[in-house]
């Protein structure tokens, strides 16, 4: 049973109390909040996914789109990590473009390229296309979620959406791109109708979350990876109103937020100001140097390279060592990748680094 209850308007609303030891009462909920833990929580970004056999073995006659609309699927795909990993949250298996397919965009998720586009985004009509979202055009989502709420028990589950730069740059360039050099010259040369555009995206954004949120998640996620892109003036002028209208929007939702990207070390402290209780770091900032960018009023979370992964275990066992460390100079830390977990990541090294994580980081109950 999860620490939230539903009124007859169908509206979850946390408790005041949680129940204590459910979802809401959990390590992960509990750092998010800046609370004591009796252990620094872990879970991995992507940690659903193809580094797990299991997850390769049930998705091999589904095409990704299909597999997210499949609420058995979500389902089982999203518990695998938790059993395998013993991981302190799971993450709903879905995929950012997931809500702006459902708006109304044509496009597919081709296996190792992405999401590609039908049509790129690029006038105010192929805005206007993009339609309003609401619980029936996710149907799938809301049932996925109160699936996984029922089995999932005392493990809290993290909804997640992209933010609206994130998408904006596979909407406009069409695909993947590793330089958002279209993306930027409509936000550069067409202000308003980039304006336009991330608008549109936070409003599909924030239904997709509020669908999520309802449905029973305890935590959501942010995803904007690829933010880091930008200088701080323009994350500042181009796309912190839009991921605030988001974050913000959901300030009376009573679950934790998290926002993340990747690269965006400049734009830490930015990142919490939209509105965050927790904000993700990649490797390439020590968690007590983000800590100091970002204030004392947020959590953190991160923050081992995933390629880490890939070193002999006494390496890997430093490094966790040290995130640990730093982790302590944070308000509250969650322990996590950087970035997401690599397809050809050996699972058995993320079972061994939760393990790690729990006994470095345990404290004694008296102290909890
Ligand atoms: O375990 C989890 O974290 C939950 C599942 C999840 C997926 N995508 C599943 C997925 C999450 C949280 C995402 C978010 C996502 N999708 C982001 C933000 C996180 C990040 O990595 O920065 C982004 C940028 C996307 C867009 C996207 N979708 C990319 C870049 C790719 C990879 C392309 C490839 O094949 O290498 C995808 C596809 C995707 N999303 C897969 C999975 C498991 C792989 C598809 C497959 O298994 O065939």
């Amino acid at each position: 049973m999860a620490a939230m209850t539903t009124d007859t308007t169908g509206t979850a609303a946390p408790d005041d109390e949680p129940r204590p030891g459910g979802p809401a009462d959990s390590p992960f909920v509990r750092a998010c909040r800046r609370r004591p833990v009796p252990h620094t929580p872990v879970w991995f970004m992507r940690q659903a996914g193809r580094s797990l056999p299991e997850y390769r073995e049930i998705r091999a006659n589904v095409a990704m789109l299909e597999s997210c609309r499949r609420p058995d699927l979500v389902t089982e795909i999203t518990l695998q990590p938790v059993r395998r990993h013993g991981v302190d949250a799971a993450i709903l298996f879905s995929d950012i473009v997931v809500p702006v397919a459902a708006a109304g965009v044509e496009l597919d998720i081709v296996p190792g390229t992405g999401p590609v586009v039908a049509e790129p985004v690029r006038t105010a009509a192929d805005v206007e296309r993009i339609r309003p979202i609401g619980r029936d055009d996710v149907g799938y989502v809301d049932e996925a979620v109160r699936m996984l709420v029922s089995q999932l028990g005392d493990t809290p589950l993290i909804g997640f959406a992209g933010a609206p730069f994130t998408l904006a740059s596979y909407l406009v360039e069409g695909g993947p791109s590793r330089t958002h050099v279209k993306t930027k010259a409509l936000m550069y040369g067409e202000p308003e109708l980039w304006h336009a555009l991330a608008g549109r995206l936070a409003e599909v954004t924030l239904a997709f979350l509020r669908v999520q949120i309802e449905a029973g998640v305890s935590a959501v996620q942010l995803f904007d990876s690829w933010a880091g892109a930008l200088s701080e003036a323009d994350y500042r002028r181009f796309v912190l109103p839009h991921s605030t209208a988001v974050l913000s929007g959901l300030a009376d939702a009573g679950v934790p937020r998290i926002h993340f990207g990747v690269g965006t070390g400049e734009l830490l402290g930015a990142m919490g100001e939209a509105g965050a209780d927790v904000v993700g770091v990649d490797w390439r900032t020590p968690l007590d140097v983000a800590t100091g960018r970002i204030g004392p009023d947020r959590a953190v979370q991160g923050n081992l390279d995933p390629c880490l992964l890939f070193a002999p275990w006494p390496v890997v066992e430093a490094e966790v060592r040290r995130i640990v460390e730093q982790g302590r100079a944070a308000p509250g830390h969650v322990f996590n990748l950087g970035h997401g977990v690599l397809p050809e990541t050996d699972p058995e090294v993320l079972t061994r680094v939760v393990a790690l994580v729990h006994e470095l980081s345990a404290r004694p109950a008296d102290q909890g």
